[in-house]
């Protein structure tokens, strides 16, 4: 196995292992450490079926099960409970209408985000299959949020190492002038809080953790928090800090949400785009509660 770099700050290109089948301790050793390393892995021609999809994920920890992430119905889901389905379709294999409730929802993917920052415990990694892509757009794009911390100044980094926000769906989706929840979905969807830094498990190393899911600050007022939130989005998803990837039929490209934001660009989609997701649970809070 080789693993090649692939923007000056971050990502790596891996050859030479096939995921579809059991790996060995030395493999998934060095999968380990070259998602602390690099914070986005993309592996090529990996024909996984979600059974298979699953088995390699289950290698880095337990699978996040979807309640709580979406406005998709049980009867509507067209993937099983512990895969997340981030295609355009409906359960008939059909792209959603374009005013369709879930696309609507959706299109928060669009959005710079890390994965599962509206649960409590938020997600280690994500592993996203490229099962039918489409030809132009829908490429994914990552930023190093180390790089953009590491790339702050000495007072900003002093100014924010304590402070919590708060994450919620309610404030992405409301961001894109999605605001038609019912009150159960508001119910599911109340903030968490999260550590505006982070510091890696394993590297020790800072970063960011932003999301277009955090719209506050504790202590502070709303306005001057979102538009501080902004600033440091602005700041982290600069060109240096971003590897854009294009999908190709059987990429997976894993990433790890700690380290890392990413966001979906537009395409057309009227067209089908089949991508399936896999996470890998988080192990702790980054901060606690409210009562
Ligand atoms: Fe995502």
């Amino acid at each position: 196995m080789n693993i090649e770099q692939i923007t000056p700050v971050f990502a790596g290109d891996v050859s030479g292992v096939d995921i579809t089948q059991p790996l060995s301790r030395d493999d998934l050793a060095a999968l380990e450490a070259g998602m602390d390393r690099y914070g986005v892995l993309v592996f090529h021609q990996q024909k996984l079926t979600d059974d298979t999809q699953r088995a390699f994920t289950r290698n880095f920890g337990t699978l996040e099960a979807s309640p709580g992430g979406n406005i998709t119905q049980l009867h509507e889901r067209r993937l099983p409970l512990d895969m997340q389905d981030a295609s355009n379709l409906d359960k008939d294999q059909k792209p959603l209408p374009r005013d369709d409730r879930r696309r609507m929802f959706n299109l928060g993917n669009r959005l710079w985000h890390s994965d599962s920052s509206y649960r409590a415990t938020p997600a280690k990694y994500s592993l996203l299959s490229g099962r039918v892509v489409v030809e132009k757009g829908g490429h994914t794009e990552f930023a190093d949020m180390r790089a953009a911390y590491d790339a702050l100044d000495a007072a900003t980094k002093t100014e924010i190492e304590d402070l919590v926000s708060e994450h919620s769906l309610i404030f992405s989706r409301g961001s894109l002038g999605f605001t038609e929840l019912s009150e159960a979905e508001k119910a599911m969807f109340k903030p968490v809080r999260q550590r505006l830094v982070r510091t890696h498990p394993v590297t020790g190393r800072k970063s960011l953790f932003l999301s277009s899911h955090a719209g506050s600050i504790l202590g502070w007022p709303v306005p001057e928090a979102r538009a501080f939130l902004r600033d440091l989005n602005e700041h982290a998803t600069q060109n240096q800090f971003v590897y854009s990837h294009k999908w190709r039929q059987w990429d997976l490209v894993m990433w790890d949400n700690r380290q890392t934001m990413h966001r979906v660009t537009r395409f057309d989609e009227t067209q089908v785009r089949d991508m399936r997701r896999t996470t890998v649970a988080g192990d702790a809070m980054t901060v606690a509660q409210a009562a």
